[in-house]
């Protein structure tokens, strides 16, 4: 019996040490909490309160009843989420009057919307500028240094991140993934992309921006409109046959000032390697390999 158990103790003694000897704890934060820009609830002020009247254009109402018709007519509140973006691309921000009329019109409890407006970062609730800056900084884009992008917004507008600058144009917001890792780091600017951005890259963006926002005499206002300052920074006018304009500075050219085509700034066409094509050189397979019997 004692031969079978020394080995025992000599095996299991020094693994119950190596136990005692590990942590069996951690903190349950290991990191300074950060505070979001944003408040999770909805506080009255006088620039959004439900008492603010709003109602949808009458362009926009004819695009509400093409959306809500995609659905069975029991499940129309499926559409609340490109309602509610139809509402801040027509007010500039998702206000609680945007919540209230969407709720309304897909006759939701009130409460379902603001949910679904309070989970999504990509609705505004509070007003933004001319030109929402969101800078990327997670892990890809952080790891090709996100940092200068964010410090180059900061030194060229003057704002941190989470601020709106004093004449209203420019807001600088902080944001997670945006899902063009390959091309990072990256700034999404109203609707476009600018990607492979450098310190200096997104200064001259901003410069240019700042030009064109002067030269054209953009005032702030709600950034979805075909209104002033948008509407002016012209080049391609994004019309969509039954959808009202959206003119979202998508511009090459405004008030004489050239303003950078989105996708990358670093010269690639897309997200291919930055020193050329490794695979998928040949040309590609011709029409000789589909079937010829028209069924495809
Ligand atoms: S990490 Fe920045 S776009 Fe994905």
């Amino acid at each position: 019996m004692a031969s079978k158990l020394v080995p025992y103790m000599y095996r299991s003694g020094p693994r119950a040490l190596r136990q005692l000897q590990r942590t069996q704890w951690r903190a349950f934060s290991v990191t300074a909490p950060t505070r979001s820009d944003s408040l999770m609830v909805h506080r009255d002020t006088p620039e959004n309160n439900p008492s603010i009247p709003f109602k949808f254009t009458a362009q926009n109402e004819g695009l509400i009843k093409e959306i809500v018709s995609r659905y069975p007519s029991q499940y129309k509140k499926a559409a609340v989420m490109p309602l509610l973006d139809l509402g801040q691309r027509q007010h500039g921000f998702t206000s609680i009057s945007v919540m209230n009329e969407v709720a309304r019109i897909l006759e939701m409890p009130p409460m379902r919307v603001y949910e679904v407006a309070t989970f999504y970062t990509m609705y505004n609730r509070s007003p933004v500028g001319k030109f929402h800056v969101q800078v990327c900084t997670t892990t890809p884009c952080m790891l090709c240094n996100s940092d200068a992008v964010m410090k180059a917004v900061e030194d060229t507008l003057g704002i941190h991140h989470g601020q709106t600058t004093k004449d209203g144009l420019f807001t600088f917001t902080e944001v997670e993934c945006l899902g063009a890792c390959a091309n990072a780091p990256m700034v999404q600017i109203n609707d476009d992309y600018y990607e492979d951005l450098t310190y200096e890259s997104t200064t001259s963006l901003l410069k240019a921006l700042q030009n064109a926002a002067e030269k054209t005499g953009a005032q702030p206002g709600t950034p979805g409109l075909a209104g002033d300052g948008y509407a002016i920074i012209t080049g391609e006018n994004r019309h969509v046959e039954g959808r009202p304009d959206i003119d979202q500075g998508r511009g090459y050219e405004a008030g004489g000032v050239k303003v950078p085509t989105p996708g990358p700034l670093s010269g690639r066409a897309s997200c291919e390697p930055a020193g050329g094509l490794t695979s998928l050189t040949s040309e590609p397979w011709g029409n000789d390999m589909l079937r010829k019997d028209g069924e495809l």
